[in-house]
């Protein structure tokens, strides 16, 4: 059971309780588009370090709600944080993306190492407990994780790929290496988030941004499954806690991910609202899903989103979101205008 409401808005929607505005955050909410994060960023060596720098990442978690008066802060960090206390070199190139040092194969795989993921990862559990103790009392703090399948993609694809096909070539045809390197993302992101839990995370949000790609039998096999497991094990140890995953481009696979027993869904911007409306709603909360690039138009373009958005899943307990990640170039007017839109709706 999750416990009693409070005057958080974001916890008072997993009760099921319908406030007057919906409660909002925004995937990315901290990063380039705001000149704050651009000055520290410029300062600091790497990526990395501001991940792994708990007064750092404090700071950049604590940009957007000094700022904005979002309903939640999302902890600044990064889904391949995992792969690197697993062990594997991962680096992020300015305007290339991330980097992973790749595992194809069994000797690759057995240098693997869980047993020291939290202790590797313990600067970013004190960056959670930091932010808790300095986030206003309204304030949800959000921890999270990228599900399995989707850490996975980089761990053999080795950057973002475009078509996918060494980590289908594996899923597919050499599923007992494949499972193996699951199990092993699994116990770690169970372990990382049961840490993040421990440290002050209030909610938890699994991102599987490549869940779009696969199909049927492999989306059940490679992201029902693991997901399912890693929300068993956390709603076992930590009832309380609330879970949102985010299949992106899921289609109309959304509907079986309503098994992996998550308590809300993000849902991407291509997903139809009324599909959305008519085979999710009933069964579970939905977070999302204006199109980022809406931000990047006019304020009337803006508002007319937001109200069809509104008009068709605001009836129920609903999360405002975005789609996908906020983008360098969205004008922070754009995102000022978009939150009165929401609030004057
Ligand atoms: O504000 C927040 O949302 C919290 C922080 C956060 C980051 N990454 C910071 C980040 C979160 C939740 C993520 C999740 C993440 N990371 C995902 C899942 C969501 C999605 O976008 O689909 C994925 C796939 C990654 C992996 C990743 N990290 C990529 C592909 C990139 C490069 C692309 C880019 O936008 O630069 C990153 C880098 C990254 N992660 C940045 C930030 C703020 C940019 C780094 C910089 O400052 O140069």
């Amino acid at each position: 059971m999750i416990s009693a409401p409070t005057s958080k808005k974001l916890l008072q929607t997993f009760h099921g309780i319908k406030t007057t505005i919906p409660p909002f955050w925004f995937m990315r909410q901290a990063g380039r588009y705001l000149p704050e994060y651009r000055q520290l960023r410029s300062h600091a060596g790497s990526f990395l370090e501001l991940c792994y720098n708990p007064s750092l990442a404090t700071e950049i978690t604590l940009q957007p709600i000094r700022r904005f008066p979002v309903d939640a802060a999302i902890l600044f960090s990064d889904i391949l944080v995992v792969p690197h206390a697993l062990g594997l070199h991962v680096d992020f190139l300015e305007h290339k993306g991330p980097i992973v040092e790749t595992v194809t194969n069994d000797t690759e795989l057995s240098k693997l190492d869980s047993s020291k993921v939290t202790t590797f990862l313990a600067p970013v559990y004190e960056a959670v407990s930091t932010i808790a103790a300095k986030l206003p009392s309204n304030v949800t703090l959000i921890g999270f994780a990228g599900s399995p399948w989707t850490v996975a993609t980089y761990m053999i694809e080795g950057k973002s790929s475009k078509d996918f096909s060494l980590v289908k070539q594996l899923a597919y045809g050499k599923s007992d290496f494949f499972s193996k390197l699951i199990n092993i993302l699994i116990d770690a992101t169970i372990m990382h988030l049961s840490a993040q839990i421990e440290a002050g995370a209030e909610v938890i949000q699994l991102f599987d941004s490549w869940a779009g790609i696969l199909p049927e039998a492999a989306f059940r096999k490679w992201v029902i499954e693991p997901t399912t497991r890693i929300v068993y094990h956390l709603k076992n140890n930590y009832p309380h806690i609330p879970i949102i995953g985010f299949p992106r481009n899921a289609g109309i696979n959304y509907q079986d991910y309503l098994e992996t027993g998550v308590d809300a869904i993000s849902i991407d911007y291509q997903l139809p609202l009324l599909w959305a409306k008519s085979h999710l709603q009933p069964h579970t909360i939905i977070q999302g899903n204006l199109d980022p690039s809406i931000l990047l138009t006019d304020k009337e373009t803006i508002s007319n989103e937001i109200c069809r958005i509104l008009d068709m899943l605001g009836e129920q307990p609903f999360i405002f979101n975005l789609g996908h990640g906020m983008m360098p170039s969205i004008p922070i007017e754009n995102v000022e205008h978009m939150i009165n839109a929401i609030r004057n709706y």
